[in-house]
């Protein structure tokens, strides 16, 4: 999908953004398909896989309704290789300046992980406006995430790690959340049982969650 909106204004109707983990990418883009289907509209395919590449490469071509990011993006190297291949934006699990440094260059929203005060400052002064938070139950959840807020009045944060339906709504009504992101979404299991209504049926669940959380 071509973004006609900044990606952060998406993400402010669409506060979800599920992973998508796939050796295959037909089955990257079944999963996107049932995540659209869903009402998710931003999906994260993670370069944790041999064939993650054509996997966003697959979702990027084939599922126009989807703006896809590429996630777990570690170098700079990689960071090319999935602006080459369609990514809309850019997540890392840390900061790091080389990702940091393509994505900008190319003009595409980039999402580095911060779990510390100091890489939060970093990732101030390089002059980012919205970070990933991770793992964000791990690393202090919400009460760290409102303490980092109150010093870093303009920041906002993807909370990702530990995100689930049942503790979804608590981060969204956080008002420096911009969105959440999270495996739930997309289980191994029903994927590899071609169940791709559950997928579909998580993705409305966790719509109508968001939904309730920021009215
Ligand atoms: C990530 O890469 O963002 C995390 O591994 C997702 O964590 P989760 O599996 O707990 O959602």
């Amino acid at each position: 999908m071509s973004l006609s909106l900044p990606l952060a204004e998406v993400l402010e109707s669409v506060p979800v953004v599920p992973l998508v983990k796939a050796e295959d990418p037909d089955i990257a883009v079944k999963t996107s398909r049932a995540l659209a289907a869903g009402g998710l509209t931003v999906v994260e395919v993670v370069f944790r896989t041999d064939r993650a590449l054509e996997c966003l490469g697959a979702v990027a071509d084939d599922v126009p309704e989807m703006v896809a990011g590429a996630g777990t993006v570690l170098t700079a190297e990689q960071a090319r290789q999935a602006l080459d291949n369609g990514a809309k934006f850019i997540v890392s699990p840390g900061l790091d300046d080389g990702v940091v440094g393509v994505a900008r260059e190319a003009g595409v929203p980039v999402f580095p992980g911060i779990a510390t005060a100091t890489e939060l400052q970093r990732a101030h002064n390089l002059g980012l406006e919205v970070v990933k938070f991770f793992p964000a139950s791990i690393a202090g959840g919400i009460p760290a995430i409102k303490a980092l807020a109150s010093v870093f009045r303009n920041m906002r944060f993807m909370p990702t790690g530990g995100v689930s339906a049942k503790n979804l709504a608590e981060f969204l009504t956080v008002p420096a959340v911009l969105a959440c992101g999270g495996s739930w979404l997309t289980p191994d299991d029903a994927i590899a049982a071609g169940e791709y209504g559950v997928v579909t049926r998580l993705a409305e669940e966790a719509l109508q969650i968001a939904s309730i959380a920021r009215s």
